[in-house]
């Protein structure tokens, strides 16, 4: 429950909302509980007329008194009905509000998290917490707020009236309510249990038909279509199961409330009736009563139902909570530098991926010279792509420093240390959206002159590819567009990093997907980019790497060489083995 004060914050942003919708509630409940009252007077004038013997007389009076009683009675329907509308208009109003607000909070949370936030959490269980935790949420502060002030001023108002009429009858007809309360409550906790049931079974079935619809092509490739036909069947009866076993709970809810109302109706009358023989009340006392314990069922049985759903919405509010209290641990210093520029420089830089434990890079040291280019090489996993991740700051160093002209690299700004580097990362990837946008994607300005992302189109050698598409720049990307080859996503991937024109470039095996003939058209282009500028190009080729002013070569996240290429070549070791290696099967290709 605990976890719920936070939400105070909203409520006290949106007060005014709240008390404005009490005061409606009050309203509305003013004009209800007069109406029995109406009733009441109605019933027991007619038993009177009744039982006058002179019955022609009163005829045109009762009609009127009935016509009167009849108008006042509408006019009250109608001011509580309005009151209503009004409650709604302001407590459910707040509260999705304060759902617009709140999914606002959680996603800057999301954006401002690092990776490892990221790697230790599952996409679809961030995806729910912003939908499902996020509405169950609202569940509370607006439904069940509502309710709970409603149960409140409708109960001492109409136990008021009731126990300024008959103490005794009142005491009687109240007994089976809390019964009703409790019995709401057991069946709408064993209905939001199976409720999550559902759902779970909802999103296994979703994730399912998801995933195998993005591998479609290995899932055909392979012929196992029949196979996954079958496990799909097996999900959906497993889902029919968990609802038919909702159905089956959720039909007890309604003649669990109806069954209550009865008996505190029979209550009304066994005991009213005896009292109206008596004399000691009217008949239109039972009437009146029987209409109040109907008034008090809903809110009563809402008792239950809200009981519950605060219950859900704490949990909710207990998951989203673990992460809202988060702080990302990747964030600027106090008084950042701004000002990027100098040489890099790896200091006994150590790294190990927080979610597996990996060791990645193991006591590294080089230096990477302003304006000139580095490239790096090795076998695969030796922690090419960590040196990328950790120079622009998405993970920080577990041990050593990383300084960017003799300034250790937390001290910086990271906004400006991401707007100075230029990143290309190994695994490409595209928004779907068109072209032109995704190239301009780090820009920050909202219109991008044409000719810019044309010219870095041309740099990194897709501009003929593009302009050949139907709608050129225009081209939708993605799931609803074209798709594009291997090596086209990797060339919009380095237009799109280099348009902003950084200072600092980091190309991971980037041009792994193209031929060798493009890779060198790519290589040409980006020496005049990188003229001057200060250059990572990572990569398994060497050729790639050739013309590099100092290559790296590591193995197992140790440097274990590295020197120009010649100097490389001349020491006779790792290095040109690795080269003549690659030579051998280049001619043989
Ligand atoms: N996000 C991650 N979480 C945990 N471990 C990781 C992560 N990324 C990489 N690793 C591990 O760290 C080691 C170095 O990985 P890295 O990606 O730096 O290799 P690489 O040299 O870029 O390889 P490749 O040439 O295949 O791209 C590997 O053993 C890998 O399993
Ligand atoms: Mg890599």
């Amino acid at each position: 429950m605990k976890s719920l004060f936070y939400l105070n914050k909203y409520l006290i942003k949106y007060k005014w909302r709240l008390l404005l919708g009490s005061v409606f509630i009050i309203a509305s409940n003013l004009f209800g509980v007069y109406m029995p009252e109406l009733v009441r007077e109605a019933t027991d004038q007619i038993m009177g007329y009744a039982k006058t013997s002179d019955q022609n007389k009163g005829d045109n009076n009762i009609t009127n008194l009935a016509l009167y009683l009849a108008g006042i009675y509408v006019l009250l329907s109608f001011m509580k009905g309005v009151f209503l509308f009004f409650t709604r208009q302001t407590i459910i109003i707040m509260s999705r509000l304060i759902e617009y607000d709140l999914k606002n909070e959680i996603y800057n949370k999301y954006q401002s998290l690092d990776l490892s936030f990221y790697k230790k959490n599952k996409t679809g269980d961030i995806m729910n917490r912003i939908s499902e935790d996020v509405s169950r949420v609202r569940m509370y502060l607006g439904p069940a707020i509502m309710y709970t002030i409603n149960l409140v001023v409708l109960f001492v108002m109409v136990i008021t009236v009731m126990l300024r009429i008959n103490v005794e009858l009142t005491l009687y007809v109240l007994v089976p309510l809390p019964i009703m309360s409790f019995l709401v409550y057991k069946v709408s906790s064993v209905i939001n249990r199976k409720s999550e049931e559902v759902q779970k079974s909802q999103s296994r079935l979703s994730s399912f038909v998801q995933e195998k619809i993005s591998g479609i092509r290995v899932l055909k490739a392979y012929n196992r279509s029949k196979h996954f036909v079958d496990e799909f069947e097996e999900e959906t009866y497993n889902y029919q199961i968990a609802n038919l076993s909702l159905a089956k709970t959720n039909a007890f809810f309604m003649p669990v409330i109806i069954l209550l109302i009865g008996l505190s109706t029979i209550i009304t009358i066994y005991i009213g009736g005896l009292k109206a023989i008596d004399g000691t009340i009217t008949s239109g006392i039972i009437v009146q009563f029987i209409l109040y314990v109907n008034m008090l069922t809903w809110p009563f049985a809402s008792v239950g139902w809200v009981t519950s759903l605060v219950q859900r919405a704490a949990a909710s509010q207990t998951r989203l909570n673990e992460f809202l209290e988060l702080d990302s641990k990747i964030v600027s210093a106090e008084n950042p530098i701004t000002e990027i520029k100098g040489d890099i420089e790896f200091n006994n830089v150590s790294f190990k991926y927080p979610a597996s434990g990996i060791l990645a890079l193991d006591h590294v040291s080089f230096i990477i010279p302003e304006g000139k280019t580095v490239g790096i090489t090795g076998k695969t996993g030796c922690g090419k792509s960590t040196i990328a991740n950790l120079l622009c700051r998405l993970y920080d160093v577990t041990e050593g420093e990383i300084l960017i002209n003799g300034i250790n690299i937390k001290s910086y700004s990271l906004a400006a240390l991401r707007t100075a580097f230029g990143y290309v990362p190994q695994e490409v990837f595209l928004f779907s959206d068109s072209v032109a946008n995704n190239i301009s994607f780090g820009l920050k300005k909202s219109t991008v002159e044409e000719d810019l992302v044309f010219q870095a189109a041309k740099d990194a050698d897709v501009y003929d590819n593009i302009v050949a598409f139907e709608n050129g720049f225009e081209t939708q990307i993605g799931e609803k567009g074209v798709t594009l080859s291997g090596g086209q996503k990797q060339r919009l991937s380095i237009a799109r990093a280099i348009i902003k024109s950084p200072d600092y470039m980091i190309f991971d095996d980037c041009l792994s997907a193209v031929d060798t003939q493009t890779e060198e058209e790519i290589l040409s282009n980006l020496s005049k980019i990188m003229d001057g500028k200060t250059a990572v190009l990572i990569g398994h080729r060497i050729s790639t790497l050739i013309e590099a002013d100092i290559i790296m070569l590591f193995d197992n996240g140790k440097l274990v060489e590295q020197g120009s290429h010649e100097e490389l070549i001349k020491n006779g070791a790792f290095y040109s083995e690795l080269y003549l290696k690659q030579l051998v099967e280049g001619v043989n290709n």
